[in-house]
């Protein structure tokens, strides 16, 4: 048997992990492993690689993705789907590992929906592939943004300021609300939920009155740029915000152990899935076991936010 594995869509630190585990299972198994460059794209035009478990080697703690990986928009059309599938025919590929988020895993389930065996790895910094409790690089992207803000915190203290610092998370708050709740956040504004300016600017003058030091609002990028808000709340109560986009810096680094952890036993299981004929599902994590999403329930389901963990910060910003 020959599987290819690829990396599709932005990267996110674990990824290698999984891409190893997944050589080196299906090598002890017998079977050959194809790795495909620049995800969709590379599928698409056919850059193959075989992987041997040397290849693999010390890339366990590397952040980043070997394969390289690409925003391939091009292969959702019918003709981009079946490039992929004359690629994977010319290759002679049995089944395909696809490691990414959301937009990558409507890939393989259309490449599922046309009959070739997939499955799927759920890895994103965002966290929103539904079903699943986590997903690789959402830990990792977490530390990396609690580390950040906990040092512009001593800035803010220092000059008792206002900060909006603005995190990833494409349309989702995700993350956001994550990394707000972990750095004592004054403030969590996600896009799951609406926000008024002027409430916030009261609780500003609220919290400075009753002694706090600093206001920090973490801000999800989908819920509002942090010049757009910072400029806001000048204008409706003219208080001074610095702002703080913390970008690409999330998505980088080595990941953490729960990011290696999990995606070794995500790309451990998926091979065993391969094995067992069991495809068009997405390998996830439910109360710390592993379990099978299918593909078109991610495809067409909208992750939902936590409402405790919403509910929760408004016991801690006081
Ligand atoms: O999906 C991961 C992510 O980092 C999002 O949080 C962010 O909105 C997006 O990718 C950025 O995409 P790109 O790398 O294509 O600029």
């Amino acid at each position: 048997m020959r599987i290819a594995v690829l990396t599709s869509g932005g990267d996110a630190p674990g990824m290698n992990a999984a891409v190893r585990a997944v050589t080196r299972t299906a090598i002890y198994k017998g079977m050959e492993v194809m790795g495909v460059k620049k995800g969709f794209a590379g599928l698409m035009t056919g850059e193959f690689k075989k992987m041997c478990s040397r290849d693999v080697g010390s890339i366990l703690s590397l952040g980043g993705t070997i394969l390289l990986t690409a925003r391939a928009p091009e292969f959702s059309s019918e003709e981009g789907i079946n490039r992929a599938l004359a690629s994977l025919k010319k290759y002679q590929i049995d089944a395909l590992v696809v490691i990414g988020g959301n937009g990558s895993q409507r890939g393989s389930n259309d490449l599922h929906k046309k009959g070739f065996p997939v499955v799927g790895i759920a890895s994103t910094i965002d966290n929103d592939v539904y079903g699943t409790h986590s997903t690789i690089g959402f830990d990792t992207a977490l530390n990396n943004a609690v580390g950040a803000i906990d040092k512009i915190r001593d800035t803010a203290t220092s000059h008792q300021r206002v900060f909006v610092v603005e995190v990833m998370g494409r349309d989702r708050g995700i993350l956001a609300l994550h990394c707000g709740i972990a750095v004592g956040a004054d403030c969590i504004v996600i896009p799951e939920r609406s926000f008024n300016i002027n409430q916030i600017s009261e609780k500003i003058k609220g919290n400075f009155e009753l002694g706090k030091k600093h206001f920090i609002v973490v801000l999800a990028e989908g819920a509002a740029k942090a010049e757009k808000f910072a400029d806001a709340l000048q204008l409706v109560s003219g208080i001074h915000a610095s702002i703080s986009v913390l970008g690409y810096l999330q998505r980088g680094g080595n990941p953490t152990f729960q990011d290696r952890f999990l995606a070794t036993n995500f790309g451990v299981n998926s091979v065993q899935l391969i094995e067992q004929k069991k495809f068009g599902y997405i390998v996830g994590v439910q109360n710390n076991h592993v379990v099978h999403i299918p593909m078109e329930d991610v495809a067409t389901n909208i992750k939902p936010i936590d409402e405790n963990l919403f509910e929760l910060q408004k016991y801690l910003c006081i």
